[in-house]
């Protein structure tokens, strides 16, 4: 086990933990269909049409002025074939993983702030990944996926500890300069990636994600996987400088860039592609938080 992991507070945080919502049935469906190459785009639609509440969110967000069709999405058929194969499985993944949680909206570690940082990171680490050098093999979906899930620590927070929740939401209300993991370490003794990256591996979900979640704030980390932890860094610090997120530095690291081949420059440009499409992500995430 990671030295990251290991603290005596997080051990007896974890301990207190009675009964832990477990992954749910869409997620394993849906995380064997992703292992699976012969997955037919019927067969996603199989899976998610069970759940009411996620086909019309992604109804929804076909609709939405995201896609700047003028075709009116009816079918979740449709829907798949335009949002795209990957991006619909992993969307739907992150949407079904974080239902039986119940955590507070509000705040700046409430819901909306966890998926507007979710889905900006997402969309920003896939597009890094499909710039970095292909020799490093990073896939635009896995990237995608662990931009959305990487800080699945709060929502773990929010649901089992609420008493704590409510102490570092308001702490940051009350001084947003103090960062996120400074006022967990005062306040908890323990940060949301080792919580988070408990979770994940509770869960059995892929290493890339369970790295992720618990090295995304770590400049330092350079073992198994660590492209994809490395690309959260780089993503959450870019967005920084947008107040979105929970970083707590907007330096991007040389080591890194060097790895990825990217300048500063290019991860701000292309960081600033994803902000021009604000609006329809912010959209986005009320069509998430309001159901
Ligand atoms: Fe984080
Ligand atoms: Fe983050």
């Amino acid at each position: 086990m990671n030295s990251q992991e290991t603290t005596l507070e997080f051990k007896q945080k974890i301990e207190q933990i009675k009964e832990l919502p477990t992954l749910p049935k869409m997620s394993k469906k849906l995380l064997s269909l992703q292992e699976n190459p012969e997955t037919s785009t019927q067969d996603l639609c199989n899976v998610i049409e069970f759940d009411p509440i996620i086909t019309s969110q992604l109804l929804r967000h076909s609709n939405s002025a995201f896609f700047n069709t003028a075709k009116t999405m009816t079918s979740l058929h449709d829907a798949i074939m335009l949002i795209g194969f990957d991006a619909t499985l992993n969307l739907a993944l992150g949407l079904a993983s974080a239902r039986s949680f119940r955590v507070p909206s509000r705040g700046p570690v409430g819901m909306r702030a966890f998926w507007l940082h979710a889905i900006y990171s997402a969309n920003l680490m896939q597009l890094l990944a499909s710039k970095v050098p292909s020799s490093l093999q990073m896939r635009g979906g896995m990237a995608y996926l662990t931009g959305l899930l990487h800080n699945f620590g709060l929502v773990l927070l929010g649901h089992e500890f609420t008493y704590d929740f409510n102490r570092v939401n308001e702490a940051l209300e009350n001084d947003p300069k103090t960062g996120l993991l400074s006022v967990e370490k005062t306040l908890l003794g323990f940060h949301h990636f080792q919580v988070g990256s408990w979770l994940m591996r509770k869960w059995g979900l892929p290493k890339e994600i369970m790295v992720t979640v618990l090295e995304h704030h770590n400049e330092n980390y350079r073992g198994d996987f660590a492209e994809y932890a490395n690309l959260a860094l780089i993503a959450d610090r870019a967005l920084f400088s947008y107040n979105i997120g929970d970083s707590d530095s907007e330096e991007l690291p040389e080591r890194i860039l060097k790895n990825f081949q990217l300048s500063a420059d290019q991860v701000t440009e292309y960081c600033e592609q994803i902000m021009e499409k604000s609006d329809l992500i912010n959209a986005m995430v009320d069509n998430i938080v309001s159901h």
